[in-house]
């Protein structure tokens, strides 16, 4: 007789993958363009260098390998797959670029599409992911968090164009049983009431179509940003958010073993971990390399520390994702492995 399958399933994170392309922009580079420089940027920031898409590369291109990696990570047979969902606000294809990647990833079974939340995508995305193999409809996702602002940055506007930089991650996650469970809890907001502090807005621009009717012609402006809004958001909501997951799930802080926040800006970070008290050796930052690469960042840097060994099997991972929308979120993660 078949056994009757358990009512909730458990989510393992199963594997991770990453792709960066090869153009690195570094500060001092940058002040030949704007009037900054590396002093700024680092001490403001922390950012030293960030990674540009060039010409031979895309988007989805990144978003494969990033995927292709996750998947060999978790030794899956990428037909085995269910689920693919891309995080991302600058796809190659506003129709939707996840359909793409599932194909040249090979997951000919997986349903795909992308998911729009700037910088807390990946976070959105992964809990959306949680949700199919929580209640057993699905048994295998990747969910990959790609994005390429630097598309989209005012190249001479030295007040946003020095933080943005390119990338792509992926994680894999597959339903377990319910005692291995390691999407812990969660916890997703957004307030477009203060929305207009960050913006990618489309032109405002109208033709004319026949006699008495226009029609919007297609595209966007630059990032709008007023950085010191966005900066005293993070540090408001970041903290209060973990704070409430935390005690929510009868979590101490010293008891966490990673602190893995959206990469925006070290000073951020630096803020968040001393509310907790978390010391820095706690506390995941790559964004001195990369800058901040919106959906990409944190799966990037969860990946970055899995294949060196620093997030080991069974660690307990406190995250956050914040940006535009406004957007924000936190998850309390367990890191599986391979099962
Ligand atoms: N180089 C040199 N000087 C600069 C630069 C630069 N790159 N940028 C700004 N300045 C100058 C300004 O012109 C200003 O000079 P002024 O006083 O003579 O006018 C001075 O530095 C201070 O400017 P502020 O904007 O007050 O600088 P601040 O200390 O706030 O730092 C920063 C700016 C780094 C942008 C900070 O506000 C920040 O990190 N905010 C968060 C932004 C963020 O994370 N955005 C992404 C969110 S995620 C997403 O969804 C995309």
């Amino acid at each position: 007789m078949a056994e009757t399958p358990p009512i909730n399933y458990g989510i393992a994170l199963v594997g991770s993958g990453s792709a960066t392309p090869k153009q690195r922009l570094t500060n001092d580079q940058l002040g030949l363009r704007v009037d900054t420089s590396d002093s700024w940027i680092s001490s403001r920031t922390g950012i030293h260098s960030r990674r540009v898409i060039g010409s031979g590369e895309t988007l989805t291109g990144l978003s494969v390998r990033a995927a292709q990696g996750a998947t060999t990570f978790a030794r899956w047979d990428p037909e085995s797959i269910d689920l693919v969902i891309l995080a991302t606000s600058t796809p190659d294809d506003l129709f939707g670029s996840a359909p793409q990647i599932q194909a040249e990833l090979g997951a000919k079974n997986a349903v795909a599409f992308d998911l729009t939340a700037a910088c807390s995508g990946f976070l959105f995305a992964l809990v959306t992911a949680s949700q199919f193999l929580r209640n057993g409809s699905m048994r295998r996702a990747i969910v990959i968090g790609a994005d390429q602002l630097t598309r989209w940055v005012n190249w001479d506007d030295r007040r946003s164009c020095v933080l943005f930089g390119d990338g792509a991650g992926a994680i894999a996650l597959e339903a377990t049983d319910i005692n291995h469970d390691g999407v812990i809890a969660f916890s997703l907001k957004s307030d477009g009431s203060r929305g207009d502090c960050l913006n990618l807005p489309n032109v405002q621009n109208f033709q004319p179509l026949v006699e008495g009717l226009v029609h919007q012609t297609g595209g966007f402006l630059p990032i709008q940003m007023n950085g010191q809004e966005v900066y005293k958001f993070a540090v408001r909501e970041v903290p209060s958010i973990l704070e409430d997951l935390l005690s929510g799930s009868n979590v101490a802080p010293e008891t966490l073993d990673w602190l893995l926040l959206h990469q925006a800006n070290q000073r951020i970070l630096d803020a968040v971990a001393d509310r907790f008290s978390i010391p820095k050796t706690k506390v995941l930052s790559n964004l001195a390399n990369y800058g901040n690469t919106s959906a990409a960042t944190i799966p990037l840097m969860l990946d970055e520390a899995v294949q060196d060994g620093r997030i080991k099997r069974g660690d307990l991972i406190a995250t956050s994702g914040f940006g535009a929308g406004l957007s924000w979120g936190a998850a309390l993660l367990r890191w599986q492995g391979p099962i």
